[in-house]
């Protein structure tokens, strides 16, 4: 299997239509006039948690997925678990390469021949006392962060203005840019983050004139790998609500702002109540 990953990169092939551990043939791939017709939505960071989860969702809507992740054989696993190789694409590759995005427009266009709902939900986070964040550290939260969801956004907004009809951007941000805590500095992470929020704001009155909506979901805390190695639920008294998300109560908010005709620049938390008072 290695072996296999280590020959399509020789080759420069990043891109995958169809998990490469099963023949198309045997998987029923569908034509594309079967796929045309429905949303089709982009989510980066789907190999793992609160993205993945998103591209289980928009699956059991009826949408086309092209999912995305840094760790092909992690994408690959998450593609063939979710069980629709007919209406699942994906693409390896950081968001933070602007060759990534352009990959995932191609690809979704290539495979289902349209474009409709981008989700910027790559990103990782992490806590470190402000002093002792280094230079590189702080250069990774901003590529990987904010730099990469600028980039996918530029490709698709590229795509869809060309498509000729417009489409729905959904950002996953964080309460943490509202409501900060003493005991968990991530000044770093929060900060890319604060970039998002406010590339939404941006855009949302930018791209209105094309059609094209831009929302951000901020979540609390959520039961996902992220938070592997801590006791998550230790967190849950910081919400209003005493506990800590699930990924498909994020799932169900980005869904919703994704179909929302009338929403736009709009930031949803969905945090328990965290932001909102204290218990
Ligand atoms: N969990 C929480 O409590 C929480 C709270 C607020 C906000 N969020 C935000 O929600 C998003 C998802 O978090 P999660 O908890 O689901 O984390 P996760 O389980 O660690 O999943 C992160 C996903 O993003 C991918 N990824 C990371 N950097 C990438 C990059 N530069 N390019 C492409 N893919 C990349 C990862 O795959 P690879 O490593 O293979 O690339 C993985 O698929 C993040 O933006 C996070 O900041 C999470």
């Amino acid at each position: 299997m290695l072996q296999f990953w280590s020959w399509c990169y020789e080759w420069g092939v990043r891109t995958f239509l169809v998990s490469p551990d099963e023949p198309t043939a045997a998987k029923g791939i569908s034509t594309m006039s079967d796929t045309a017709t429905r949303t089709t939505a982009l989510i980066t960071g789907s190999s793992s948690g609160i993205g993945l989860d998103i591209a289980r969702a928009f699956l059991a809507s009826g949408a086309n997925v092209v999912l995305n992740g840094r760790d092909p054989e992690r994408l690959a696993k998450a593609a063939a678990g979710l069980g629709r190789p007919e209406r699942t694409a994906w693409v390896a590759g950081s968001i933070a390469e602007a060759r990534t995005g352009e990959d995932l427009v191609h690809t979704a266009l290539d495979r289902f021949d349209s474009l409709d709902v981008l989700v910027n939900n790559a990103g990782t986070f992490s806590s470190s006392p402000f002093t002792e964040v280094t230079e590189a550290e702080l250069d990774g939260f901003l590529t990987g962060n904010l730099k990469g969801t600028y980039l996918t956004t530029q490709a698709f907004v590229r795509a869809l203005r060309a498509q000729g009809r417009g489409g729905s951007v959904v950002n996953i941000g964080t309460v943490l840019v509202d409501h900060a805590v003493a005991g968990f500095p991530a000044s770093a992470p929060v900060v890319s983050k604060a970039g998002v929020h406010a590339l939404t704001t941006a855009l949302s009155a930018e791209l209105a004139a094309d059609g094209i909506r831009v929302n951000l979901v901020a979540p609390g805390i959520v039961r996902t790998p992220l938070h592997s190695g801590s006791d998550v639920d230790s967190f849950g008294g910081i919400a209003l609500l005493g506990r800590v998300a699930e990924v498909s109560e994020i799932s169900e908010a980005v869904l919703y702002l994704a179909g929302a005709e009338f929403v736009t620049g709009h930031a949803l938390r969905v945090d328990g109540g965290y932001v909102t008072g204290r218990s």
